[in-house]
């Protein structure tokens, strides 16, 4: 059975195809690897396979504590089936330890610690560079309604619990990450739903011996091998050891990086 139908959209670390109902879509991971906004951009192989293979897990495991996400399942090592969501236009931002955008706000070091866990929200428009906005502005443009911001308040709480005792489980720090969320249409219900994906691409990850970076902080300030930083996330994780999994790959191609 063909599950991948016509190309909806194609953004910078994904594309989206028709999946084989209406309700469904397909997602493609693919190995681009983008940062300030599309400014750099590289093809870096391998990394569309690691984040599809991380990204379910962490999906599966958020459904199993009830969380409830877009995720239907992996379709092979760069696709899976998700249900239609209407993303809701915001970036959701937890931040456990001071880290990228926070310490240039406010002059905070890196590595600082935060007096508590913080969300954030930004506006997803890439016109406007995603600025960073509040929750006024949410419910004064109607982005979401107060039950919806509700509900992803406690979901996003709940998943950065969730996600911080599972990477501390495998000697990784858990500093901040970026998640999304859609609205699922199912009749006359709608309900908020975790959407997108959680990978190192959306998270820094520190290792808790070294503070190695196991994140795309390796390509945003070219610290290291991303590929590399990735498959040692999904080896701790339980996942991808086997030699052939991980394709072979080549250097990474820059794009563009002006
Ligand atoms: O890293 P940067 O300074 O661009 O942004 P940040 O606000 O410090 O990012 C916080 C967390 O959200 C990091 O783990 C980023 O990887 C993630 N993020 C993302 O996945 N996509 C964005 N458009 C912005 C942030």
């Amino acid at each position: 059975m063909k599950s991948r139908g016509k190309k909806l959209y194609e953004g910078k670390a994904k594309t989206l195809y028709e999946g084989p109902d209406p309700d469904t879509l397909v997602v493609h991971f693919k190995d681009d690897a983008t940062a300030y906004n599309a400014e750099k951009h590289a093809i870096i192989e391998g990394k569309g396979v690691l984040n599809n293979r991380i990204s379910e897990l962490i999906f599966t495991r958020l459904g199993e504590i009830g969380i409830p996400t877009h995720f239907i399942k992996r379709l092979n090592m760069r696709e899976q089936l998700v249900n239609k969501v209407e993303i809701i236009p915001l970036e959701v931002i937890v931040r456990n330890v001071a880290a990228g955008g926070i310490c240039k706000l406010l002059g905070l070091t890196e590595g600082e610690a935060l007096p508590r866990t913080i969300i954030e929200y930004c506006y997803k428009d890439d016109k406007l560079g995603d600025p960073l906005i509040s929750d006024e502005h949410i419910l004064a443009f109607g982005w979401a309604n107060p039950q919806e911001l509700d509900d992803i308040v406690s979901m996003t709480m709940r998943i950065n619990d969730f996600l911080t005792g599972l990477f501390a489980g495998i000697g990784i720090r858990l500093i901040d990450f970026k998640i999304e969320y859609g609205r699922q249409y199912d009749g006359d219900m709608v309900r908020v739903v975790l959407a997108d994906e959680i990978s190192p691409d959306s998270c820094r990850l520190w290792d808790v011996e070294t503070n190695r970076k196991l994140d795309k902080d390796n390509f945003r300030r070219d610290l290291g091998d991303l590929v590399d930083a990735y498959s040692e996330v999904a080896k701790r994780l339980g996942i991808l050891h086997g030699k052939n999994e991980i394709p072979k790959r080549s250097k990474p191609v820059l794009v563009k990086s002006d």
